[in-house]
């Protein structure tokens, strides 16, 4: 494949396998991804946390591998902390050592265990810590801490799965190595697969600083939405020691197949809570041709909580950055007539896909169909969503291989791979 067809403005390494984002982190003007990625190959394995770093969300600079898997063990997923107060004694005051909580996975398959490693100068080099691990439940599957220094415990707290038994574990320590169990939050309803990659954060209702609700994200593999991988997400409240829900309805993050082990920031300046997936979904995430590295993430997107018709709901959209970036960013308004309606995107190799709105189901829709591989997947992605007969927009964010809609100012979202073009998509309504 060419590298024309290389995404312009998703992060995606130069080559090799790529998969969730990891370690996401704001440090000295700069935001920082880490993710899981084979140095040595484009199929999944080798696990080692790949780097790169912005100034401003959308150029991405990649650098070297920065945690190399070891003879016994991978480097599965987890996140990073800037640790200011040197509570580890990794670094110093004037030069906080950036430490990396993430999932020692054993090449055997039978231990998961949670280790650090550290870095002091800016993530590009990294020593993992010879006390490691810092948390060992003997279990075969336990993974993807997300650890942040949290407010209301003065502590450092860490959400971590038990994917099989659907439950999120809270833990905090006041140095990142010694871990005491807070509680566990589980809803073993309407899940099949497992919980993988939790993140726990909080965010002001309506921009309001009195007004605090925290959001769980949990991604969940397979089940999701739309089949295969997908995030889902709760609403409630943090009291310093147990995440309690305000409901178990099921809530998804996006509605698409290609959205999946999405996580937040640490640290973004202004309070921004600032958020990036890995654009793809497991079901046929090894047989995506490479072009030329095999996987890519999301556009950055900015959360908040928005009330909207007496419910608290999460709005996402692309972060500000993207404006002016030269990204195709579209807004087109969708006026509800009695049959579906939308907008066809074409290429110039005859390949199209649609978004739009049925009236008949109340949905707004991706199909992709006409600009799909040879593989099996499902190609209509629907979302609830009633337009109550009124004209509302869709914001559209096409790549070369992939559309992400942003529906009614982000309450809804789809994101979707498609067939990688040679040439821009051209929209013309239907
Ligand atoms: C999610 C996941 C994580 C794990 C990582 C391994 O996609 O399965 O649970 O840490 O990928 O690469």
């Amino acid at each position: 494949m060419s590298l024309a067809l290389r995404p312009h403005f998703h992060f995606a390494p130069a080559r090799n396998w790529m998969n969730d984002p990891n370690g996401l982190i704001f440090y000295r003007g700069k935001y920082h991804l880490f993710f899981q990625y084979n140095p040595e190959g484009n199929q999944w394995g080798n696990m080692s946390w790949g780097h790169a770093t912005s100034t401003d969300l959308i150029n991405w600079q990649e650098l070297p591998v920065a945690i190399t898997y070891t003879p016994t063990h991978a480097i599965f997923s987890g996140s990073a902390v800037v640790d200011y107060f040197n509570t580890t004694g990794f670094g110093l005051l004037e030069n906080p050592a950036m430490v990396a909580i993430f999932t020692a996975h054993q090449h055997d398959g039978l231990r998961q265990v949670q280790s650090l490693a550290y870095s002091t100068d800016e993530g590009l080099t990294w020593q993992q810590y010879e006390g490691n691990p810092v948390l060992d439940l003997e279990m075969k599957d336990f993974r993807d801490p997300k650890v942040v220094w949290n407010t209301v415990n003065e502590a450092w707290v860490m959400s971590v799965v038990k994917p099989h038994e659907y439950t999120v574990a809270f833990y905090q320590s006041q140095d990142l190595k010694q871990w005491e169990l807070l509680s566990e939050f589980s809803n073993k309803n309407g899940t099949d697969g497992v919980w993988e990659c939790p993140d726990l954060f909080p965010l002001a209702v309506d921009g309001d600083p009195t007004k605090i609700k925290w959001v769980l994200f949990v991604s969940v593999n397979p089940g999701g939405v739309t089949g295969g991988s997908g995030t889902q997400f709760f609403i409630g409240d943090w009291n310093g020691k147990e995440f309690v829900a305000d409901d178990l309805i099921t809530r998804w993050l996006d509605y698409g197949r290609d959205n999946y082990a999405g996580v937040t920031f640490c640290d973004a300046p202004d309070n921004r809570r600032i958020y990036i997936g890995w654009m793809n979904n497991w079901e046929y995430a090894k047989v995506i041709p490479e072009n030329p590295a095999r996987g890519s993430m999301t556009i950055p997107r900015e959360l908040s909580l928005t009330t909207i018709g007496g419910k608290v709901t999460l709005v996402q959209n692309p972060v500000k950055e993207i404006l002016g970036s030269g990204i195709s960013d579209q807004t087109f308004v969708i006026t509800p007539s009695e049959t579906k309606s939308g907008i066809r995107f074409t290429n110039e190799s005859g390949k199209s896909f649609d978004i739009g709105y049925d009236p008949s189901t109340q949905e707004v829709y991706v199909d992709r169909s006409a600009a799909w591989y040879e593989i099996e997947s499902t190609s209509m992605h629907a979302a609830p969503f009633d337009a109550d007969g009124k004209p509302f927009e869709i914001r559209v964010i096409t790549d070369f291989g992939s559309v992400e809609l942003f529906v009614a100012g982000g309450r809804v979202s789809i994101t979707d791979l498609v067939e990688p073009s040679a040439t821009p998509w051209s929209p013309a309504p239907f």
